[in-house]
């Protein structure tokens, strides 16, 4: 599948480092009438591709009830994510998918929610956290378990304000870190703020992203407090080159990161955490 061409309709700075941009198909592309951007499920990616540098998975960070805007929030750590965050109004970016699998949020009505994100995992669980606020009365308790290094690396922060005047959901934030007087809020790790989070283990499904130490150590957290392996998702972020299943690159025996993941249950997973190379 060749990429899409896309144009940025909006970029805003969420950190020092990280950048939400908003992209829109070129009008003669879109039949009238139609919404401008595809379908999509909470958890899904798409493969940005910046013309003369490479293409890179990027999770699509927006509301999957707004098809007609493509956010993807993006965090500079190599050459194609540094051109991303650079990226002005007007530019032109290749796009291909959404890939991948979902947040188990349609399977996870009737259940308390716990959200367990780590820095720039936040990015792909926003989507379900959309699903998830918009079909309030469909679960039972929403609870967010939030970190991030510093105060200033906090994604979506005037969000977090909102979902958490709902009340109807538990927002709980944290940083490793903070210069003195900078922060009244919480220090510690994710996991940290997982004994005062409100939910009954025995009906919870936890969603888990953020960099592989945070998610061992949410996953020992979370079935220390009861939750079994089959109660728990994760997104595996893996290097990509095809995202369709051709290549190997994402390959761990059986199993292919981009078509069989990004989020896979804990217990068809674990047995390959502990694998090196994986
Ligand atoms: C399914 C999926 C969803 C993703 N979603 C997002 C997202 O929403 N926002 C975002 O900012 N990034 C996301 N990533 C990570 C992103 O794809 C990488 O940061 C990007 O490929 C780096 O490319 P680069 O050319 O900028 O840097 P490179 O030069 O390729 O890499 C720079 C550094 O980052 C490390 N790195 C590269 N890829 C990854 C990775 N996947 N995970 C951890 N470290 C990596 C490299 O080892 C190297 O140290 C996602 C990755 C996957 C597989
Ligand atoms: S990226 Fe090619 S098989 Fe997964």
């Amino acid at each position: 599948m060749a990429p899409a061409p896309y144009r940025v309709r909006r970029v805003s700075r969420d950190t020092h480092d990280t950048v939400t941009i908003e992209l829109e198909p070129p009008h003669d592309r879109v039949p009238s009438g139609s919404a401008a951007g595809p379908r999509f499920a909470p958890g899904q990616f798409n493969m940005l591709y910046m013309f003369g540098l490479g293409e890179v998975p990027i999770s699509i960070s927006g509301d999957p009830a707004e098809p007609d805007a493509l956010v993807h929030t993006v965090r500079a750590v190599g050459a194609v994510t540094r051109a991303l965050r650079g990226l002005r109004r007007g530019a032109v970016v290749g796009v291909r998918g959404p890939y991948g699998s979902a947040w188990p949020v349609d399977e996870a009505a009737g259940h308390d929610v716990v959200i367990m994100a780590g820095g720039i995992g936040l990015a792909p669980l926003r989507p379900a956290i959309y699903h998830l606020l918009a079909r309030r009365d469909r679960y039972g308790k929403v609870v967010l378990l939030y970190g991030a290094r510093t105060p200033a690396d906090l994604l979506y922060t005037r969000q977090l304000e909102r979902w958490r005047g709902r009340f109807d959901a538990q927002i709980e934030v944290t940083v490793d870190a903070a210069p003195p007087g900078t922060w009244l809020g919480h220090v510690g790790v994710a996991g940290t703020l997982l004994p005062r989070a409100e939910f009954d283990a025995s009906r919870a499904v936890a969603l888990v992203c953020g960099p592989e130490v945070m998610m061992r150590f949410a996953i020992a957290d979370l079935r220390h407090r009861g939750l079994a392996p089959e109660q728990i998702y994760l997104s595996m972020e893996r290097n990509m080159r095809c995202a369709i299943g051709l290549c190997g690159h994402c390959q761990f025996g059986p199993t292919f990161v981009c078509k069989d993941g990004p989020v896979f249950r804990y217990d068809r997973l674990a047995p390959f955490l502990g694998v090196r190379e994986f």
